[in-house]
């Protein structure tokens, strides 16, 4: 266990709260601000809007040992701070560059603010050089400034962040690089990585660009699986076997999206344009995944018999991911925009939204969602769609007709239901033996 400090968090965004919460859980005296006061005072009395496994008891647990408060106040979190985390918002500006006007806003508003010797600690994805401009603003020779990227996941955050795969902490001094890292216990206990801050900063951008590409890399496999009869599954399940490339990321879809993997890949060509370096790998793996997630439309059209107008289009999830309530750049919105377009009527359910979003009829229920539909699609790889009771389903719709986007419906099932299946990179034909393998650890027949 870490000795505790004080620390302060400035954001309450995903990565704010959950480096809050956990840094706290680690023994830590937090102060976590917000300058949205709502936000605040809802916090304040346990109450979380994000949908994140395990977050809000967390948070709860946290705020009632003593350990984690809240506060609208960034100076007064900041005043006796010993480590001050910026967790900020850096969306995308218009000309896809990240724009740092909060934490350059917020440095400047803190400067004057820190304890002497605190080490400001940036965890946002952050164009190269943030952490020295970050050191500029603030001027302060008493005060360092050290990158320490955040790589939590959505729908997973807590646990990644209590059990990284590695800590990374960039900074102009190995001693401050170490009193960071000694914040998430003993390093010689993690995997801890010290480098300088732009090879830190970097890290990240490098980390999700190449998860990207990975997941275009396997839609692109799986678009060619159709086009010559073999199936995905199996082709994913024997490349993950090969240790030098493991099984994650290679779960084909409807293309990548969410708060990061956009953001950064643009980032990334920025970076790599300003550099005067060829980053045309990036951009082909960006123009490939609006294809793939265009492709999905295609495959809804062709289902319906080649005409959306007045098909009435069941949807199954609109988070970007599973585990989720986050809407940002969710490659279900893209698709359901474009049948809109097309002039096909959605009705959409999620289990984590509801009412009206975009002109998208977002209903209560699975069921209500296929009542009458003219087939149904499946955008979000919630465990409860795989779950469901598709004879039941098949009788509320007006045509048998499924559009996997995730492949995460059971092919046979489905069929037995009466349904026309269509997957990602699945032949529908022969979907039974995919893997027939003698070791007691494969999937075997999938
Ligand atoms: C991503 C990274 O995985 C985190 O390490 C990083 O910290 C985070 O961005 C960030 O920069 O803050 P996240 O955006 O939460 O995390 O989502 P991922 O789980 O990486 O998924 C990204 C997209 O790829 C989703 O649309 C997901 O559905 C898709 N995906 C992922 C697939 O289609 N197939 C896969 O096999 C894996």
């Amino acid at each position: 266990m870490a000795n505790p400090r004080h620390i302060a968090v400035l954001g309450s965004g995903y990565v704010g709260l959950t480096v809050a919460a956990g840094l706290a859980f680690m023994r830590h005296e937090v102060v976590c601000a917000d300058i949205a006061e709502s936000k605040v005072s809802e916090l304040s009395s346990g109450v979380v809007s994000i949908v994140e496994d395990g977050l809000t008891e967390l948070i709860r647990e946290m705020a009632a040992s003593g350990r984690l408060h809240f506060t609208c106040s960034n100076v007064e979190a900041v005043e006796n701070a010993e480590f001050v985390f910026l967790c900020l918002p850096t969306p995308r500006a218009r000309d896809g560059s990240p724009d740092l006007s909060a934490t350059v806003a917020v440095a400047q508003e803190i400067a004057p603010h820190l304890a002497s010797h605190s080490v400001v600690v940036n965890k946002s994805t952050v164009p190269l050089g943030t952490a020295h401009r970050v050191r500029d603003i603030v001027n302060r020779p008493d005060v360092e400034v050290v990158s320490n990227p955040e790589f939590l996941s959505e729908g997973s955050a807590v646990l990644d962040f209590l059990q990284p795969d590695r800590i990374v902490i960039g900074s102009d001094s190995r001693d401050t690089g170490y009193r960071v890292a000694e914040l998430y216990g003993d390093p010689d206990e993690h995997h801890c990585i010290v480098t300088d801050t732009l090879s830190a900063e970097l890290m990240k951008y490098a980390s999700n660009a190449y998860l990207a590409t990975r997941v275009t890399f396997i839609n692109t496999m799986a678009e060619l699986c159709e086009a010559v009869g073999a199936d995905i599954r199996a082709v994913a399940s024997g490349m993950g076997a090969d240790q030098r490339i493991g099984s994650a990321f290679l779960d084909p879809g409807p293309g990548w999206g969410g708060s990061c993997f956009p953001k950064d890949t643009e980032a990334l060509i920025r970076i790599g344009e300003s550099a005067g370096c060829d980053v045309s790998l990036v951009e082909t793996v960006v123009h490939a995944n609006a294809h793939h997630t265009e492709r999905i439309v295609e495959k809804v059209n062709d289902a319906v018999g080649g005409n959306l107008t007045h098909k009435v289009v069941g949807v199954w999830g609109l988070a970007f991911k599973a585990g989720t309530n986050d809407l940002r750049s969710s490659p279900a919105l893209s698709i359901l925009t474009s049948l809109q377009q097309r002039g096909a009527q959605i009705r959409a359910y999620d289990p984590t939204a509801d009412g009206v979003l975009l002109g998208i009829d977002v209903v209560e229920t699975m069921e209500e969602a296929c009542a009458g539909a003219d087939v149904l699609l499946v955008t979000t790889e919630w465990p409860e769609f795989s779950r469901a009771d598709l004879s039941s389903v098949a009788k509320l719709m007006a045509r048998r007709s499924i559009v996997d986007a995730r492949n995460i419906i059971n092919v046979e099932g489905a069929q037995r239901a009466g349904f026309d299946y269509v997957g990602v990179g699945i032949d529908a034909r022969s979907p039974g033996a995919v893997v027939d393998s003698r070791s007691d650890s494969s999937p075997g027949y999938l």
